[in-house]
């Protein structure tokens, strides 16, 4: 069986902007990504597993439980529904149930928007390549403050599993050539320029991945925390 399914001109992620005048960070500017080191977090499983999950679907079969959102409730909507960009956020009830992990998102020097759990149920390459996307990090961004990026930080142990991610050409259609993959082991962290790249978790398993996605602003902060920890 192989996969004849590409994004198109018609995919909707082709009409989210890629050029624009916002500050962007250095470390990101090469290859849209960055792999941090890989973090010893010894977080108690329930702090993921026992928390509120929404059914939303955004690259396979996921539900999100929000540790932030645009209004501190437990929802996943655009921030934009609110009338407000991916940033500013406030942190919801599910936070206080996940101390050691927030312990953790709290040290991040950035102004973050969403703040979720992804739970994803497994989808080997030729299945998650249908739902590669770009995300829609700005809308509403004011063009003279910082392009939202997003952070992922791995919390089950998927060595075999990885974000698959490629570059976008001129007209925002992903450049074949330009693939790569970030591993998803335990504690993998790393930031994804995640509006520019098409990407999609590619999970081998056998049993739910879960991890965290966390959108931030990008600042020269920012740049140089990711840098230390590179
Ligand atoms: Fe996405």
């Amino acid at each position: 069986m192989s996969s004849t399914f590409w994004p198109h001109s018609e995919h909707w992620s082709v009409k989210i902007p890629l050029q624009t005048p916002h500050y962007r960070m250095p470390v990101l500017e090469e290859k849209g990504y960055a792999i941090m080191k890989t973090l010893d977090l010894d977080i108690p499983t329930a702090e993921w597993e026992d928390l509120v999950y929404m059914d939303w679907k955004s690259g396979g079969d996921t539900n999100f439980a929000p540790l932030a959102s645009c209004d501190g409730t437990i929802e996943c909507k655009g921030f934009w529904e609110n009338g407000k960009p991916d940033k500013g956020a406030i942190f919801t009830s599910n936070a206080a149930l996940s101390p050691k992990l927030m312990e953790y998102i709290n040290t991040i020097p950035a102004n973050f928007g969403r703040v979720r759990i992804i739970k994803l149920l497994p989808q080997q390459f030729d299945q998650a390549l249908r739902s590669v996307h770009r995300d829609d990090n700005n809308r509403l961004n004011p063009e003279d403050e910082g392009w939202v990026v997003r952070m992922w930080i791995e919390l089950t142990d998927n060595p075999d599993s990885f974000m698959l991610l490629y570059d976008s050409d001129e007209n925002g259609l992903p450049i074949k050539g330009s693939e790569a993959h970030v591993p998803m082991p335990r504690g993998a962290h790393f930031v994804v320029d995640s509006q520019r790249l098409w990407h999609v978790g590619v999970h081998n398993g056998d049993k739910p991945r879960y991890a965290v996605i966390i959108s931030a602003e990008s600042t020269p902060e920012l740049n140089e925390w990711i840098k230390k920890k590179m």
